[in-house]
């Protein structure tokens, strides 16, 4: 209780200095028992980085005394809605949810909204043209995420004349894959010698990354680069470029996105060249923010997650303290 209690004096000091807009509902901090319950909608388990991010945010939760009602949407659209409805029903004090895709929100928020019930979003965002729909969103910036990798590219390739690409997409319609792709676009359009000959979507899974890129092989005789929108479907390329006896990270260089200890371990070996990281620490940053929003208090409308990029020497040197 005691360490519920500085967490919620140091987020409502947090939240202050943040110059802050929008405001919470009036559930208030308390469940029957005048405890705090949060109800949290999750995409599903389809890679490494959501399992972290699962673990993270169970464990904030528990670190703070907040129960937390916890429903796993297998990738399913219509199972976080159903659930978003189930936390209504149950009269949470708030939702949070981090949406599986970005369009299709606006009925079933607007239902939380009607029952007086503030909803975070959290790792990914919502389309819509309504954002008091929400109090806040914490995650990353995917579209710079996008433009990293596509920076990287355009250093690595600066001596080339043409450059093939494969794209691995993350699942179709997600804020993630939408916005990583636009974001590699937007650097690397600048040079028509950049060419995306293939772009397909591999479901941010091993066994899509793999899938899909063993039919790239098959049918582009020549790719010079995969771009993977992340590190799972990267690694899922490695066994596809590996099997067709082609060297991954030499013979078709690598750059993925997320950052996980095993496409670390990947980036360490040579197998991938670059990670763009996205973090999936995201637990303890929403603590403070489900608090702040239960008691009402003012919340930056986009809270940004610091991350950072990775060369194999700099994998090497991390990978020792890599938390996931
Ligand atoms: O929304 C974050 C993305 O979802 C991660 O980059 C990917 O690995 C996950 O499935």
């Amino acid at each position: 209780m005691k360490k519920f209690i500085g967490l919620a004096a140091a987020s409502a000091l947090l939240v202050a200095l943040a110059g802050c807009a929008g405001g919470g509902g009036d559930a208030g901090a308390g469940g029957d028992d005048g405890e705090l319950v949060v109800g949290f909608a999750q995409v599903g388990a389809e890679s490494g980085w959501r399992t972290a991010n699962t673990k993270d945010i169970q464990r904030a939760f528990e670190d703070a005394g907040i129960e937390l009602k916890f429903s796993d949407a297998q990738g399913k659209q219509e199972n976080q809605i159903k659930a978003i409805r189930s936390f209504i029903q149950q009269q949470v004090d708030v939702i949070s949810f981090s949406p599986v895709v970005e369009t299709g929100w606006d009925t079933v928020l607007g239902e939380a909204k009607d029952a007086g019930i503030p909803v975070v979003l959290t790792d990914r965002s919502v389309d819509s043209k309504d954002d008091s729909l929400y109090e806040s969103f914490l995650g990353s910036d995917f579209i710079a995420e996008g433009e990293k990798a596509g920076e990287w590219v355009v250093s690595e390739f600066a001596d080339a004349d043409s450059v093939k690409i494969v794209e691995l997409e993350g699942t179709t319609g997600a804020a993630p894959a939408n916005d990583r792709a636009t974001g590699f676009r937007n650097i690397i359009e600048a040079d028509p010698k950049f060419e995306i000959i293939a772009s397909q979507t591999g479901d941010f899974t091993r066994a899509g990354g793999k899938q899909v890129m063993e039919a790239f092989l098959k049918s582009n005789p020549e790719i010079d680069l995969v771009y993977a929108h992340n590190d799972d479907m990267g690694l899922g390329a490695i066994e596809a470029i590996e099997a067709a006896g082609l060297t991954p990270g030499t013979d078709i260089k690598i750059v993925t996105v997320d950052a996980v200890k095993d496409g670390m371990q990947a980036l360490a070996d040579g197998k991938i060249n670059f990670i763009v990281e996205c973090s999936p620490l995201l637990g303890d940053q929403l603590i403070e923010i489900v608090t702040a929003v239960a008691d009402g208090e003012p919340v930056e409308k986009r809270i940004v997650t610091e991350e950072t990029t990775f060369t194999q020497e700099q994998a090497i040197e991390a990978l020792p303290d890599r938390q996931y």
